[in-house]
C-alpha cells in the first residue's frame, strides 16, 4: 500500500509523465478491465509510442522497441523488476513464487528452477505430450453432416485446456496417476475456469479490498475453500516423494527437491508449493489459449493449412522432435499466432529505479512501466499489415527480441517460453497429421480478457472431416 501511494503523488506532482487520457481514473479504469486492446489502441493513435494511464495509480505504457530494449535490458539497474506490482498474485502463488520474488531471492530461485526447462529436459517431455494428445483426439467423432450452425464441434479451447493441463501436470509432477493427480487436475482446472472466464473477476485479485472471506458461497470464500484443498494435496505429494525419493525421476518435482543453490540450501516444503502452483498456473491457461488461436488460424486459411501439411509430410513417418522443432513454417505459423493477439498483451510491471531519460521523457524513480506487447506486435513500421495474419513474415525477415516479444524479456522473461513452443509445435503435429479438421465457426474471433490472459471472444468449434491413418509414427 505504501508503494500505491507513492505512486499515486506523481498525480499531484509537478512531475512530467508522458501524456495520456484525461478521464476520471475509475473510467479508465472500466475500459481497462473491459476493452484493454482498443482502450491502448486508441491511446497510441493519440498519444504515440509512450503514454500514461491512470489506472488510480499511472502506469507508463511503452510500445517503442528501442525503449523496450532500455528497459528489458537493464532491468536490474535504472529498471527494476520489483514483485510489489505482482502482489495480486500472492493469494493463489505464495510469496515464494518466483513471481513474487524480486533481486537477489529472484534470482536464486531462477537458478534452481531453469535446469528443468534446459532444452534437453524438452526432450523427455516430447513423447508424453504427443500422448496426451492422441489419447484426446481418439475420441474426437467424426461428423460428415458438417454445419455452419452445428454447436456439436469439437469445442476447442476446452480441449485444448485439458491437453494443456495435462502435459503440466505430468512435466511437473512426472508419470503421474492416482486418485490424488486426477483430484489436482480437476479443481486446477475448476480454479483456472473460474478465474477466466469473465474479465471482471479479474477484479478480486486486482482489488485487495474485495479479498473478503463471506463465507463458502461467495466468489472469495469459494476460491479460499478450493486454495486449501489444492494445498493440501501439493503438501501431500511432496512428502511422499521426499520420502520415496528417487534421483532418476526426471519430472520438475524430483529436479526441485534435488536442486541446492549456491549456498546448498535445498527448498523448503512451502517454497517447493509455491514454485509448482506458479508452474501448474502459468504453463497451463496460456499454452492452451495459444493453441486455440493458432488451430483457428490454421483453418480459417486453408493455404496455411496446406502449407503446413506439405511441410510435415517431408518429415516422413518419424517422430523426430529435433526435426519438427526446426521446422521454418511451422514455427512460423506458431510466431504469427503469438505475435497478432499475443497471450500476454503486455509485461509485468517494471519501476523506474533511477532517474533516466525514456523517449525525451525524464521519468523519476517510483514511476511504473509496462511493456505493451500488444501494441508492439500491431506497428505497421515493423509488421506490414499487421491486422492480417501472415506466418510468411517471419520467413522473410528477424524481428529483433524487442520488436516480437510473446514472452517478454530481460530477468522476468518467460521461463516456460522454449517449453511453451516445444508444447505447441508437438500437438498442432499430432493434430494436423491425424486429424482433418475444418472450423465451424465463420465469424472473425477477436482477442478479448479473459482474465489474466487474452483469448477469443467467442468459443471456437471445429468438426472433424476425416481421420487419417490411425496411429501413424507422426
Ligand atoms: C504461449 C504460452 C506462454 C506465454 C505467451 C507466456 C507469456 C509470459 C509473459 C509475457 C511473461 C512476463 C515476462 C516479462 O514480464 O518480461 C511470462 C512470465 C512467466 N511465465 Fe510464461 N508464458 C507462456 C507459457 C508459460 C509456461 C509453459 C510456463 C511454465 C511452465 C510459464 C511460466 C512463467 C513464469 C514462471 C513467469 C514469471 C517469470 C519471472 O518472474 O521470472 N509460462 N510469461
Amino acid at each position: 500500500m505504501a508503494k500505491q501511494n507513492k505512486a499515486l503523488s506523481f498525480l499531484s506532482s509537478d512531475m512530467k509523465l508522458p501524456n495520456g487520457p484525461q478521464s476520471p481514473a475509475i473510467v479508465q479504469m472500466l475500459q481497462w478491465i473491459a476493452t484493454p486492446m482498443s482502450f491502448m489502441e486508441a491511446c497510441a493513435k493519440r498519444y504515440g509510442d509512450i503514454f500514461t494511464l491512470n489506472l488510480i495509480i499511472p502506469i507508463v505504457i511503452v510500445s517503442n522497441p528501442q525503449a523496450l530494449q532500455q528497459i528489458l535490458t537493464s532491468d536490474t539497474k535504472e529498471f527494476a523488476a520489483p514483485s510489489d506490482w505482482n502482489k495480486q498474485f500472492e493469494t493463489l502463488l505464495g510469496k515464494n513464487s518466483l513471481i513474487m520474488l524480486s533481486g537477489e531471492a529472484h534470482k536464486r530461485q531462477r537458478q534452481l528452477l531453469t535446469p528443468a526447462f534446459h532444452g534437453e529436459m524438452m526432450q523427455t517431455h516430447a513423447n508424453t505430450i504427443r500422448n496426451i494428445t492422441e489419447n484426446l483426439i481418439r475420441d474426437w467423432q467424426v461428423d460428415e453432416s458438417f454445419s455452419t450452425q452445428d454447436s456439436s464441434g469439437t469445442q476447442l479451447r476446452t480441449q485444448m485446456q485439458v491437453i494443456t493441463l495435462r502435459v503440466i501436470m505430468q512435466a511437473v509432477f512426472g508419470l503421474y496417476e492416482g486418485d490424488r493427480a486426477k483430484e489436482l487436475e480437476r479443481i486446477i482446472g475448476v480454479m483456472m475456469d473460474s478465474g477466466a472466464n469473465s474479465p471482471l473477476r479479474a477484479l478480486f485479485l486486482y482489488y485487495p479490498a474485495l479479498q473478503r472471506d463471506l463465507g463458502k458461497l461467495t466468489p472469495w470464500g469459494t476460491f479460499l475453500r478450493r486454495r486449501e484443498y489444492v494445498n493440501e494435496l501439493i503438501y501431500a505429494e511432496i512428502a511422499e516423494r521426499r520420502q520415496n525419493f528417487d534421483a532418476s525421476r526426471t519430472d520438475i518435482l524430483s529436479l526441485l527437491i534435488a536442486a541446492r543453490d549456491e549456498n546448498g540450501e535445498v527448498m523448503s516444503d512451502e517454497e517447493l508449493r509455491d514454485e509448482l502452483m506458479t508452474l501448474l498456473t502459468a504453463g497451463h491457461e496460456t499454452t492452451a489459449t495459444a493453441l486455440t488461436w493458432a488451430l483457428y488460424w490454421i483453418h480459417k486459411f486453408p493455404s496455411v493449412r496446406y502449407k503446413l501439411l506439405e511441410e510435415l509430410r517431408s518429415l516422413g513417418n518419424e517422430f523426430d522432435i529435433n526435426a519438427i522443432n526446426k521446422l521454418p513454417y511451422l514455427n512460423a505459423v506458431c510466431n504469427e499466432t503469438l505475435r497478432i493477439y499475443p497471450v500476454g498483451m503486455l509485461t509485468f510491471p517494471r519501476e523506474v529505479k533511477e532517474a533516466v531519460n525514456l523517449c525525451g521523457y525524464d521519468l523519476e524513480p517510483g514511476t511504473v512501466l509496462m511493456g505493451s506487447i500488444y501494441l508492439t506486435h500491431q506497428r505497421e513500421d515493423i509488421y506490414t499489415e499487421a491486422k492480417i495474419f501472415n506466418p510468411e513474415r517471419f520467413l522473410e525477415r528477424q524481428f529483433s527480441p524487442y520488436e516480437f516479444l510473446p514472452f517478454g524479456g530481460g530477468v522476468r522473461r518467460c521461463i516456460g517460453n522454449v517449453f511453451a513452443l516445444f508444447e505447441m509445435k508437438i500437438v498442432l503435429t499430432t493434430i494436423l497429421s491425424q486429424l482433418d479438421l475444418e472450423l465451424v465457426t465463420k465469424q472473425d474471433v477477436k482477442p478479448q480478457r479473459r482474465g489474466l490472459v487474452t483469448g477469443p471472444n467467442q468459443e471456437i468449434y471445429l468438426i472433424v472431416k476425416r481421420k487419417m491413418v490411425e496411429n501413424s509414427s507422426l
